[in-house]
C-alpha cells in the first residue's frame, strides 16, 4: 500500500518496510544484513514501483487446462546508479530475473554537490523498455535528475524511479526537473546536512554496503 505524502513521490506503507527501513537506518547494522536489508526493501519498493507496468492477457497451458495469464507489454530495465544502487538491482532481480541491467556511473563533486558523469551503459533496445531507475538515497536530487536527462537524451519514454530513503527537497527537484516521473521510497525524511547527506538518513549508502 503507498500514499502520497509529496506529490509524485509514493511512500511505501507497510509494517515490514518499516521494520527493516529502521534496521537499515540503524549505525551497528554490519555490512551484510545492511545489504541483505537494502535487496528487501528493494523488492517492497519494486513490487509498488511497477503497480503501472504494463501487461497484456496472454493464455497459458497449465498441465489442467488453459488459463488467462500475462505477458510484459515491454522489457523491464533496471539502471542502478554506481554504486549503492547495485544492491537494489541485486534484490529486484531475484525478484523478476528476466530484466535487463543497465548501469549509471555518477560520482558528487563534493564541494559543489553536482553530479559527475563517468559511465553509461544501457542493454539493447532499452529506449523500448520501462525503466526502473534505482538509487537508494534520493539526496539532493542532482544526481538522478541527471541520470534522467540521460536517459530521456537515450529516448526512453517510460521511467520509473525507485529509491529507499527520499529527502523532501531532492523529491522537489526532481519533481521541478522531471514532473512525469514517480518516485517511490519506503521513508522520507526532511533534511539534507552541509555535505547534501539526507538527516537523519542512513550515512553513506555505499559505504555501508560495501564495508569502505
Ligand atoms: N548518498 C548517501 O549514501 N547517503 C546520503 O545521505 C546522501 C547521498
Amino acid at each position: 500500500m503507498t500514499s502520497q505524502p509529496f506529490p509524485g513521490f509514493h511512500l511505501v506503507r507497510h509494517p515490514l518496510a518499516d521494520l527493516k527501513v529502521s534496521a537499515l537506518r540503524d549505525k551497528n547494522t554490519p555490512p551484510p544484513d545492511f545489504r541483505r536489508l537494502l535487496q528487501e526493501l528493494s523488492q517492497l519498493v519494486a513490487y509498488e514501483a511497477l503497480r503501472h507496468f504494463e501487461v497484456t492477457p496472454q493464455k497459458i497451458q497449465t498441465p489442467l487446462g488453459e488459463a488467462q495469464g500475462a505477458r510484459a507489454v515491454r522489457p523491464l530495465v533496471i539502471m542502478p546508479v554506481l554504486r549503492a544502487g547495485l544492491a537494489m538491482s541485486d534484490g529486484i532481480l531475484r525478484m523478476f530475473p528476466s530484466a535487463a541491467v543497465g548501469h549509471i556511473g555518477m560520482f558528487r563533486n563534493e564541494e559543489t554537490l553536482e553530479p559527475v558523469s563517468y559511465y553509461f551503459r544501457m542493454p539493447p533496445g532499452a529506449s523500448d523498455a520501462h525503466v526502473l531507475l534505482l538509487d537508494p538515497m534520493l539526496a539532493t536530487g542532482n544526481s538522478l535528475a541527471a541520470a534522467a536527462d540521460r536517459l530521456k537524451m537515450e529516448g526512453i519514454a517510460h521511467i520509473t524511479c525507485g529509491c529507499i530513503i527520499a529527502s523532501r527537497p531532492g523529491v522537489k527537484r526532481m519533481r521541478e526537473a522531471h514532473p512525469d516521473i514517480t518516485l517511490y521510497g519506503a521513508a522520507l525524511d526532511e533534511a539534507l546536512d552541509a555535505r547534501g547527506y539526507i538527516t537523519p538518513g542512513l550515512g553513506d549508502a555505499g559505504d555501508r554496503i560495501f564495508g569502505t
